[in-house]
């Protein structure tokens, strides 16, 4: 192992509960280094993307990585690849919807929010583990590995697994790798061929997936045959 992968944990603030690992991450940005991890067992005011709240009992994973990549583009790519390496590792196979969400049995079962600030990156990471049930507005689209396997995966060994996955993705985005890491992307995504619907502020898009770019963006095939190039937004399965 060089040192480009063994540095995700190198400083780890671990707390029983939290508002948010993220929140947290951004009142110590400048002064910790990179690969520096907020890790909690629950979280009062856990955030999703576009301003939700994230539903963060005991029995999930939830942590902030702080990192410094050169090229931020594929940074959600790649934590989203390590959550489907790790999972996948401790016999649990997940897919990825683009651009955020882990999937497992059509329900979402982790999600990345990536947020930059200054010149650090602050990658968090959702996964819902060991959850035996989840409130009523949630249930029809929010799952856990525990629900819908019926393994108890244990949080300790899972974090583990997922700071070596880390490290590997990441060394591949700063070498340069980044081919391997989109060949992992398409293996797991659940997107490929499938009719879509973005919604990115007043944007609303259609069309079927073709790809992923170099850069993170997602290629789509309009019903007009124009390919639009989308860099981000709400992604929903409409096949
Ligand atoms: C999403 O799919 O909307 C993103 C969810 C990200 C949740 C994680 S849990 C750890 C970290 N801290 C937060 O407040 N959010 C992220």
């Amino acid at each position: 192992m060089n040192d480009t992968q063994t540095m995700i944990g190198i400083k780890v603030y671990y707390f029983d509960r939290i508002d948010s690992t993220n929140e947290y991450a951004k009142s110590l940005i400048n002064m910790v280094p990179e690969g520096t991890v907020i890790l909690a067992d629950q979280q009062t005011r856990g955030k999703g993307r576009h301003g939700r709240t994230w539903y963060s009992p005991a029995d999930g994973i939830w942590m902030s990585v702080i990192l410094r990549p050169q090229n931020v583009s594929l940074i959600t790519v790649a934590a989203g690849v390590a959550v489907c390496e790790t999972l996948r590792t401790v016999g649990v196979v997940p897919g990825m919807k683009w651009p955020n969400d882990i999937i497992l049995k059509r329900k979402k079962i982790g999600g990345i929010l990536t947020e930059n600030v200054d010149e650090s990156t602050i990658v968090g990471i959702g996964i819902n583990l060991n959850m035996r049930q989840f409130p009523r507005g949630l249930k029809n689209v929010a799952s856990s590995v525990f629900i819908e396997t019926k393994k108890r995966l244990e949080k300790e060994m899972v974090y583990g697994i997922l700071c070596t996955q880390l490290d590997d993705c990441y060394s591949l985005l700063k070498t340069g790798q980044t081919s391997e890491l989109l060949t992992k992307w398409r293996h797991y995504s659940i997107m490929l061929g499938r009719e879509v619907y973005i919604e990115a502020g007043d944007k609303k898009v259609t069309g079927r997936v073709l790809d992923i770019s170099n850069d993170g963006a997602l290629m789509l095939m309009c019903p007009d045959r124009r390919v639009e190039r989308i860099i981000g937004g709400a992604c929903h399965l409409t096949s």
